[in-house]
């Protein structure tokens, strides 16, 4: 055998290897990495990962409504220095003019493959990760339960009526956002109002798996949407299906306050069987006169039995107002209800400053 064969194999390899290092060098395995955070708190970096992931596991708890999908926005962070120059095509569609010309980010699209400083909201540092175990799963329709969970470690949390929180579905360690539909002054427990969606991860989990005495892992609270406690404003809510979950919480507040403000509360169905929690909705019109319940089916045109308003909810809204100017909205839904609300709510002279939304996207 020619002795020059297995010495220039051995040479290639070695040369592989030494380019195949500083490429890794090049584009991330730099195990000099940190993060520094609002130029206070510095973070070493040795694997390459997300920004949202590596922050979670310094116990830095960045809302990621959608999981890392690219689809929420929720993730955003500035770059201050460092990182990558360009956003890519998945961050811009969720980043406005003012917010690329910023350089604000998406913390989910963004791998840590060199040195950066960033700059986070501070109340957005808040969030923290809970243990917490299942107190209670109840079906409230065919398709929704209510979960009601025991905070363990920590074991109160605080948050605004209206927040979410986000479920970590164990196995596959993906998180999905839930608003609380409970009533803040009870720090100890949570509950959600989850409605399942065929084949999705995390509402496949709670409905087939999850069961009472569980544990499981929540982070939060998150969210801009929550009630203005300051304002006196009248206020209306829609919402729809699981959107009844913030509303809710909110209204649990309001209650407790003795009702100040004349609040309208419209709940978007399809049938009567999509109906839930009905009573207590009532129980509290009995009790408040500043307080209407209107539940609206939009699939009840052969419901002789129905009595109360059909139609899409925003043209019921719209059979109730002509002129909203001085109101206060709270809208909960599917991203399509919800524009096509602020869209009924802006001819109904409500301004874009007080109208307040959480999309379940
Ligand atoms: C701020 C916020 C608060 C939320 N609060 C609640 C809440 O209180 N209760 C609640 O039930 N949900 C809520 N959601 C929605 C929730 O976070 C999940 O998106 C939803 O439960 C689906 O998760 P999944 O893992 O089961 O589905 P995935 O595995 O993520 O999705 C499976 C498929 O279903 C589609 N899909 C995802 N979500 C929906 C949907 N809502 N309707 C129809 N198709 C969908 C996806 O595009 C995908 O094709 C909230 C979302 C946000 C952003
Ligand atoms: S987590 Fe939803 S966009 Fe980043």
């Amino acid at each position: 055998m020619n002795l020059f064969v297995p010495i220039i194999v051995i040479g290639v390899l070695v040369l592989i290897t030494v380019l195949l290092m500083i490429t890794d060098q090049l584009i991330g395995g730099d195990d000099k990495r940190t993060v520094t955070i609002n130029d206070e708190q510095v973070i070493d970096v040795t694997e390459t990962d997300t920004l949202l992931n590596t922050l979670s596991k310094e116990h830095i708890y960045l809302p990621s409504a959608c999981g890392g999908k690219a689809t929420c926005g929720a993730c955003k962070f500035r770059l201050i220095e460092g990182g990558p120059e360009e956003p890519l095509p998945t961050e811009t569609p969720l980043l406005s003019p003012e917010e690329q010309a910023n350089n604000v980010r998406l913390s989910c699209q963004t791998k840590v493959r060199s040195s950066m400083k960033i700059e986070v909201l501070r109340e957005l540092l808040t969030a923290k990760e809970y243990r917490a175990k299942v107190e209670k799963i109840e079906d409230l329709t065919y398709d929704i339960k209510l979960v009601r969970l025991k905070l363990l470690e920590p074991d109160t949390m605080d948050f605004k009526p209206g927040q979410y929180a986000q479920i970590r579905v164990p196995g596959l360690e993906i998180e999905r956002a839930y608003s609380i539909a409970s009533n803040p002054k009870d720090k100890h427990h949570i509950e959600f109002i989850i409605r399942l969606v065929p084949g999705g991860k995390a509402t496949t989990f709670v409905f087939k798996a999850l069961e009472n005495n569980d544990d499981i892992i929540i982070t939060g609270p998150y969210g801009d949407f929550f009630l203005q406690e300051e304002s006196d404003r009248p206020i209306i809510c829609i919402a729809g299906g699981s959107g009844k979950a913030p509303i809710r919480s909110i209204l649990s507040v309001l209650k407790d306050a003795g009702m100040p403000r004349k609040v309208y509360y419209f709940f978007g169905a399809r049938t009567q069987e999509d109906l839930f929690m009905t009573d207590e909705f009532r129980a509290l019109e009995e009790e408040f006169d500043n307080f209407k319940y209107i539940p609206a089916l939009s699939h009840a045109d052969d419901d002789h039995e129905w009595q109360g308003e059909k139609g899409l909810v925003t043209d019921v809204v719209m059979r109730y107002f002509d002129d909203l100017s001085n109101y206060e909205a709270y809208l909960c839904g599917s991203p399509g209800m919800i524009d096509a609300c602020i869209s009924c709510l802006g001819g109904a002279n409500l301004h874009d400053e007080f109208i307040y939304f959480d999309k379940f996207s």
